[in-house]
């Protein structure tokens, strides 16, 4: 059986998390071959290495990979320079990409997705959006028969989690540290808090959801870093607390978009969205509200949608056929648990 031949652009957070499940899960036919980071002699020491196979070759020249006859890089650096111009040699030279880099796709995804579609490779980024939440797919595939009106939610973990913990009185600087500590926080935290992470995942979701292509920079953004102690208590008092709420809705040819913490009521489902959960509300034309929850952020939860994307590009473009996991079925849950 054709194998998959895997690198792993980045082997921080997201990366190490990825090489973990491939290595717990064992999917057949996909291997992970080559692993670029800047001082790859300090990776290695890492407690993450283990999950990498021996035969892999670890790298600081991202040509050695550029130029290998690996089938699909996987990009966790995020930025826009040197990814987008990695990514473009990448797909020039036959690789389909995954990536988890919001600011490029949020930028450049149409144009690499143009030059992807030339050169019959695959570019897909579940993992930019809402890190283990499929929001990209579902919208993508699952609502892709509907008219989606309006997207709205949480699609910031740091932010949440800053702003989850400050209702139970933590104060702000405290909160950051530990967000930053926890892999959450971009590695300018800036990012994060100022609304610039979640407008280039607005500008990710209004492609997928509304086929509408926004400028991040033309989208109306304002940071949670004013928000202070008493803003929760004001908020209760309108039995409300605060969410920094992305929202992006079609206003006849336009598209009304924007990025703030926002009073929120207690009642509402946003209310409840708590640390790292994200939560994306879609309304459709013809199907209503569709609500999308979970991890947004974090090793784990990024990994899986990385990993699920790479399985999915490996399925479609080498008509690679995962072996179903035979399990027999008992009945002894349903017989102690449920039958009297
Ligand atoms: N810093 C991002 C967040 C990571 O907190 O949501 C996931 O994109």
């Amino acid at each position: 059986a054709p194998t998959v031949k895997v690198a792993l652009l980045g082997f921080g957070t997201v990366g190490s998390s990825v090489a973990k499940l491939l290595s717990v899960q064992k999917f057949p036919g996909i291997e992970l071959t080559h692993v670029y980071n800047r001082n790859v002699a300090r990776k290695r020491e890492s407690e993450a290495a283990k999950f990498v196979p021996k035969t892999a070759v670890w790298t600081e020249d991202v040509n050695v990979v550029l130029n290998s006859d690996v089938d699909v890089v996987i990009e966790l650096m995020g930025g826009m320079i040197p990814a987008e111009g990695w990514l473009r040699k990448a797909i020039a030279s036959g690789k389909s990409v995954v990536t988890a880099n919001k600011q490029l796709i949020a930028y450049k995804g149409a144009a690499l997705a143009k030059l992807a579609a030339v050169n019959g490779v695959q570019l897909v980024y579940g993992a930019a959006v809402a890190g283990g939440v499929p929001v990209i797919p579902g919208l993508a595939q699952g609502l892709g028969g509907d008219q989606i009106t309006r997207i709205s939610g949480i699609v910031n973990g740091t932010c949440n989690y800053i702003l989850t913990r400050m209702e139970t009185g933590a104060d702000y600087s405290t909160v950051l540290a530990d967000a930053q500590a926890l892999g959450y926080a971009e590695s300018d935290p800036s990012a994060d808090v100022d609304g610039y992470d979640a407008r280039a995942k607005l500008c990710i979701l209004s492609r997928i959801a509304m086929h509408a292509e926004l400028n991040p920079d033309d989208v109306t953004t304002q940071s949670i870093a004013d928000v202070d102690a008493i803003d929760f208590a004001y908020a209760k008092e309108l039995n409300c607390t605060i969410r920094q709420v992305s929202s992006a809705r079609v206003a006849g040819s336009l598209i009304q978009a924007r990025v703030a913490p926002m009073l929120v009521p207690l009642a509402s489902p946003m209310a409840w969205s708590h640390g790292t959960q994200n939560m994306v509300v879609a309304s459709g034309r013809f199907g209503g509200d569709v609500v999308f929850s979970g991890h947004g952020a974090g090793g784990e939860p990024t990994a899986v949608a990385v990993v699920s994307d790479l399985l999915a590009v490996a399925q479609g473009s080498h008509a690679v056929q995962l072996p179903v996991r035979k399990r027999n079925v008992t009945g002894e849950f349903m017989a102690s648990h449920y039958v009297r």
